[in-house]
């Protein structure tokens, strides 16, 4: 391959959730959960949110110009089944149209099936850390192949099992809110890994050609120091992040048994160093590298992390898309950078014999950032919180030059 070139059939894309975008998404636990006085940071809830839902050709069609050929999009459950068993045609019409037009409109579409969201109905029955919270699941997951399956070859099950169960029984960010309940974490994994096993199964057996997968946020962990307290504080911590807790071998032996790619969403690292001191932080404690930038999430941000983490993934031998990997700034031209410098980081793991496919920035638009509300801006295109309006950034320029070349700048 030529120097700074990618693999023919690369997909050049950004990646989305429907809550985060969609707007008016009022029956899910996000919105009830956001209603609540303090969760969300500056008072913000995600009300009409990029207005998505309606504007999704347009918002197509500038993608589209960006010189993207592909986009991952969640469908929301809550929607397609808001009660339970009950499946709303109009909703699953709705995306039929969606994901049609991005296919009409030259984009290979991503489909990934939850996104942080769930029906209250399910919630109300104790959501993900119910024992049976993996069969609801399937049903929907049934409902929807069968439904759009004809549009779609790439299935993304669940985003980020560990960053799910951790928002949301760990620190409390996220819905249901609860604080160091480990016991919870644990359900609420072991369901999911569960669920995802379940919908593979099940999407194959629908249509054996497409590919599925997950996405695993990988938040990087680093020893602190060349001690070897520091390295095993480190290397703990990294376990801990990757594997399934319940698994019984390690998370290469589940992607083995049930994915045909793997996702990894890529962000950040901290370092890790052993601490007798914090017995309730299993005696590691983290911190930002110094000397790096942090963005407006408080994540020390390094485009090299991203070569790191694909080399780690060689040894599974499954195609790799980086479902997400961005930052949250207002100053785009970090943005401009840190794209450039990141996808050469892409490159040179493609080099080193990593099948990288694709990679899906995220994210398209500035959009409500769970608990962080509008305040933080992972943005190509802007979007004014008055008046809805799109302006594209100058990164999403960058990036568009990158996909139409299918090589970085020389
Ligand atoms: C999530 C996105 C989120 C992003 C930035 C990812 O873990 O999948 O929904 O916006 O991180 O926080």
């Amino acid at each position: 391959m030529s120097e700074g070139r990618f693999p023919n059939g690369f997909l050049w894309g950004t990646a989305s959730a429907a809550h985060q975008v969609e707007g008016d998404n009022r029956n899910c636990d996000w919105w009830e959960f956001e209603q609540e006085a303090g969760r969300i940071a500056h008072g913000d809830r995600s009300g009409i949110a990029c207005d998505h839902y309606h504007r999704y050709h347009e918002d197509f069609a500038m993608l589209r110009e960006l010189n993207q050929n592909a986009h991952r999009l969640s469908i929301e459950w809550s929607r397609i089944e808001p009660a339970e068993g009950e499946f709303d045609s109009r909703q699953v019409r709705h995306y039929r149209d969606v994901i049609a037009d991005l296919r009409e409109q030259g984009m290979t579409p991503m489909v990934t099936l939850h996104h942080f969201t769930s029906p209250l109905w399910f919630v109300r029955k104790g959501g993900w850390a119910a024992p049976d919270s993996s069969r609801a699941f399937l049903r929907f997951v049934n409902h929807a192949v069968d439904q759009l399956g004809d549009l779609v070859e790439l299935w993304c099950t669940i985003i980020e099992p560990g960053i799910y169960a951790g928002q949301g029984w760990l620190t409390g960010e996220f819905p249901p809110g609860r604080r160091g309940d480990l016991r919870g974490v644990y359900q609420v994994t072991s369901n999911m890994h569960r669920a995802h096993e379940l919908a593979y199964a099940a999407i194959k057996r629908r249509s054996p050609d497409a590919q599925v997968g997950l996405s695993h946020h990988k938040f990087l962990m680093l020893p602190a120091s060349n001690h070897r307290r520091d390295r095993m504080a480190a290397a703990t911590a990294q376990a801990f992040l990757d594997r399934w807790p319940v698994a019984p071998g390690s998370w290469k032996r589940i992607v083995e048994a049930s994915s045909d790619f793997v996702g990894i969403a890529h962000y950040w690292a901290q370092l890790c160093a052993f601490d007798p001191r914090l017995p309730r932080q299993q005696f590691i404690r983290r911190t930002n590298p110094s000397g790096l930038p942090v963005t407006d999430m408080g994540w020390s941000s390094d485009p090299k992390w991203m070569r790191t983490v694909l080399d780690e993934l060689r040894l599974l031998g499954k195609p790799i898309y980086v479902t997400e990997n961005g930052l949250a700034s207002n100053d785009d031209t970090w943005r401009e950078r840190y794209i450039v410098d990141v996808l050469n980081e892409v490159r040179l793991a493609i080099d080193d014999g990593v099948d990288v496919r694709g990679y899906f920035h995220w994210t398209n638009m500035d959009n409500f950032e769970w608990a962080r509300g509008y305040g933080a801006r992972f943005g190509l295109i802007a979007v004014d919180r008055k008046t809805l309006e799109r302006t594209v950034k100058p990164s999403a320029g960058v990036y568009a030059r990158i996909a139409a070349a299918n090589s970085l700048p020389t």
